[in-house]
């Protein structure tokens, strides 16, 4: 049985949100453990797009999901012995996962693997729903937004940095998109918790937002 005594953090919110970004520094300050959820579900899709499940088979989805061999080690992200962290960020991968994420039997597959992160001292975790379904029991629950202008522009500024081409117009449709299929599937869709406290970084930084969430989990 997963352990609820340990604490956990959850914060959820939108694509190029910066949550992954603001998770991963929150877990370093408090020395606790991190869960990047958005990654389970990449890591489904590439494995689907590899094997070339076909993916309107819920069950076979739910099937690769089930059986993933994944490993997480200093930010480097593995599927069975192959570095795949640059491969579960490409868009194509990003767009299946956003598809297969709304089966509720890919979900379900994932749950378990999910909870059997929450391990001391604690654990931040990160994606749509953390808050509202994963641990809905959070010490802590953010939302953590930013309007869809200020992701676009963050998502350039990522895909340049990283020697990739990008289009200013093709990224907003391409948020716009995924954000109307994450927040309006029928399960597990992208919303607030309950209790949980919103976070609009439109106009912070990265550092300003993990002290605002500090903050938060010292005074409740
Ligand atoms: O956070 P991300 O962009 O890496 O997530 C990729 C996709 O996975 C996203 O479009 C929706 C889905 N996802 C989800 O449905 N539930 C989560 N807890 C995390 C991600």
């Amino acid at each position: 049985m997963p352990n609820t005594n340990i604490p956990v953090i959850t914060i959820d919110g939108p694509t190029a949100s910066g949550k992954g970004t603001v998770a991963h520094k929150v877990a370093d300050r408090l020395g606790f453990h991190l869960l990047d959820s958005g990654a389970l579900y990449r890591l489904t899709a590439l494995s689907a797009l590899r094997r070339g499940t076909d993916l309107r088979d819920e069950h076979a989805l739910a099937k690769v999901a089930e059986h993933l061999t994944i490993r997480f080690h200093g930010g480097h992200v593995y599927l069975g012995t192959e570095e795949v962290s640059n491969a579960i960020r490409e868009e194509e991968v990003g767009n299946t996962a956003s598809k297969i994420a709304a089966l509720p039997g890919v979900r379900q597959a994932l749950y378990g693997l999910q909870l059997s992160f929450r391990q001391t001292p604690g654990l931040v975790a990160d994606g749509r729903d953390m808050g509202t379904v994963i641990f809905p029991g959070a010490q802590l629950k953010v939302f953590l937004t930013a309007s869809v202008e200020a992701r676009a522009q963050r998502r350039y500024k990522q895909l340049i940095d990283k020697g990739f081409s990008a289009n200013m117009d093709d990224l907003l449709a391409d948020l716009q998109s995924r954000d109307a299929r994450d927040t309006q599937r029928a399960v597990a869709p992208l919303m607030p918790a309950e209790g949980a406290h919103i976070l609009d970084t439109s106009q912070m930084t990265a550092d300003e937002a993990v002290e605002q969430v500090l903050a938060w989990y010292a005074h409740p």
